[in-house]
């Protein structure tokens, strides 16, 4: 049973507006590990009205990309301003869509009060463009610049920062989203997220759904203050200085509103045919377990075509989906059978209350169909074998003592710059052993990988293809397998649960 309580919070308001952040919201404690829950204090509209928004795809300017890092308000909850920390106005972010193996440049501009750092999640990307924590860009006017944990490798800019990806990589759906050192989960929580989505022509040229039938969803939860401000518990609501938020959330937090695409609970109107829906989790800590059901009580199959990194070899059919933060799950939804008018919902089945509906779909109309699902949907999927590994290693991801107070650790250490945690050979195989005491989300950036076992046993249905992002659920151990490729430089792996990673549980991954 959900267990709520009222925090009493006297909290200073004038110095949360810079953020438009404040942390007066009720709050209900979920009997788990993986956060506690905000509970909103406006009036939450009823499910399934607002319509799907689909963020608009960036168009390059000169070659080039700009976006402008920016505080705006939204209309997110039918009539209610809400302020946001934006990439370029919008919250998710403008789209973009790229070619496989065609390099681009993003030039992003920081108009926001703090610094920011710009992180490709699932890119295989240079060093110096991955969005190490501290390569920060600092607003035009920042006077704090020393306070940031001592990294003499960190980078820093003034205003503005190119970031260079190749993008020789699989097509996948990718995010980018801000990687702050400390800060990263309220920044996220704020609006900082966007979508970045590679093609190629192998996935052209399958005859998968496309077009309007292809749908990107980005799957957030948050809560809101009376005057419509996100609600965050964190430490020091302007995000400038004391990273952290307050105990009952170390865990993890959760909003009592479901976003898709940055709307509550929309509503899309679709044909009666087949699409692909390219599910993005960029909650802070929510797990979903996703599940499409008729108005009727009929439960339609989600059909798995890809992975965080892309297309799977084939098929892989779902009854329910679990989801855990950063995850990318590429589903094939067929309307086909439902009937005109009739609707489809998407509910979580870890939800209670408002919590358990996602979003919904109205069938509109009758359409002709002419996409195709093939049974082999990728050849290029490695091969990887536990006797090829150059080297096996070991994590643990628990909860310990930080700074003097609670923090998440990785075998047993908090999160340094300046430490190597990791020293590994480019083109080298490698297996992982991680372990974890709750919920943990472990991402490793620059490769994929593919999960060899989990809790000593095969890897399970939704472990298919190629990772960058496992859910380790609580008391479990599982191994991943990948190889070492891309680039030379410091990279990270890391929780996506966003609080466990700005409390400490992330560690350095340097590639010689
Ligand atoms: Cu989604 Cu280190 O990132
Ligand atoms: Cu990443
Ligand atoms: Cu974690």
């Amino acid at each position: 049973m959900t267990r709520r309580r009222v925090l009493g919070i006297g909290a200073a308001l004038g110095a949360m507006a810079a953020t438009g952040l404040s942390a007066t919201a009720a709050m209900s404690r979920r009997p788990s590990y993986t956060g506690a829950e905000l509970r909103s204090a406006v009036p939450l509209p009823p499910a399934f009205q607002v319509p799907l928004p689909i963020p608009s795809v960036l168009a390059p300017v000169n070659g080039r990309y700009e976006i402008t890092q920016r505080e705006t308000t939204a209309e997110i909850l039918p009539g209610v301003r809400t302020p946001l920390w934006t990439y370029g106005g919008t919250f998710p972010g403008p789209t973009i869509e790229s070619r496989r193996g065609r390099p681009i440049t993003v030039r992003h501009r920081n108009e926001l009060p703090v610094p920011t750092v710009v992180h490709l999640h699932g890119g295989r990307t240079p060093a110096e463009s991955d969005g190490y924590p501290t390569d920060l860009v600092l607003p035009e006017r920042w006077s704090h610049g020393g306070h940031v944990m001592h990294d003499p490798r960190a980078v820093q800019t003034r205003l503005t920062r190119d970031y260079t990806f190749p993008l020789d990589q699989r097509a996948a759906l990718l995010w980018y989203h801000d990687h702050r050192m400390d800060f990263t989960a309220p920044a996220i929580w704020c609006g900082l997220a966007g979508l970045h989505i590679v093609r190629d022509d192998a996935e052209d040229s399958l005859g998968l759904p496309a077009g309007r039938r292809e749908l990107p969803l980005m799957i957030t939860d948050r809560a809101f203050e009376a005057d419509g401000r996100f609600a965050y518990p964190a430490l020091d609501p302007t995000l400038r200085l004391r990273p952290g938020v307050r105990g009952p959330f170390l865990g993890g937090v959760l909003g009592d509103v479901i976003l898709v695409n940055g709307a509550p609970w929309p509503v899309h109107e679709v044909d009666a045919a087949r699409y692909r829906l390219r599910v993005l989790n960029a909650s802070n800590a929510r797990h979903y377990e996703l599940q499409a059901i008729t108005d009727d009580g009929r439960r339609l199959d989600l059909v798995q075509i890809g992975a965080d990194q892309g297309l799977l070899a084939s098929p892989v059919t779902h009854a329910s989906l679990p989801t855990a933060p950063a995850e990318r799950h590429d589903l094939i939804l067929d309307f086909s059978d439902v009937p005109v008018g009739a609707r489809v919902r998407i509910v979580n089945r870890l939800g209670s209350g408002r919590t358990r509906d996602v979003m919904a779909f109205r069938v509109a109309r009758k359409a002709a169909d002419e996409s195709r699902v093939p049974r082999v949907l990728a050849r290029d999927l490695p091969t990887w074998q536990r006797r090829d590994a150059a080297e096996v290693r070991e994590f643990s991801f628990r909860a310990g003592r930080m700074r003097g107070g609670h923090g998440w650790l990785i075998n047993g250490l908090p999160f340094d710059p300046a430490r190597t945690d990791v020293t590994t050979r480019l083109g080298d195989i490698e297996v992982w052993r991680l372990v974890a005491d709750v919920h943990h989300p472990v991402h490793l950036h620059l490769v994929g990988f593919q999960v060899l076992s989990r809790g000593g046993r095969a890897p399970l249905p939704h472990d298919a293809g190629l990772k960058d992002t496992i859910s380790l659920r609580p008391g479990e151990a599982a191994e991943i397998i990948t190889r070492f490729d891309g680039y030379r430089g410091r990279y990270l792996f890391h929780c996506h649960n966003a609080e466990h990673e700005d409390m400490g549980m992330m560690a350095n991954l340097e590639i010689t």
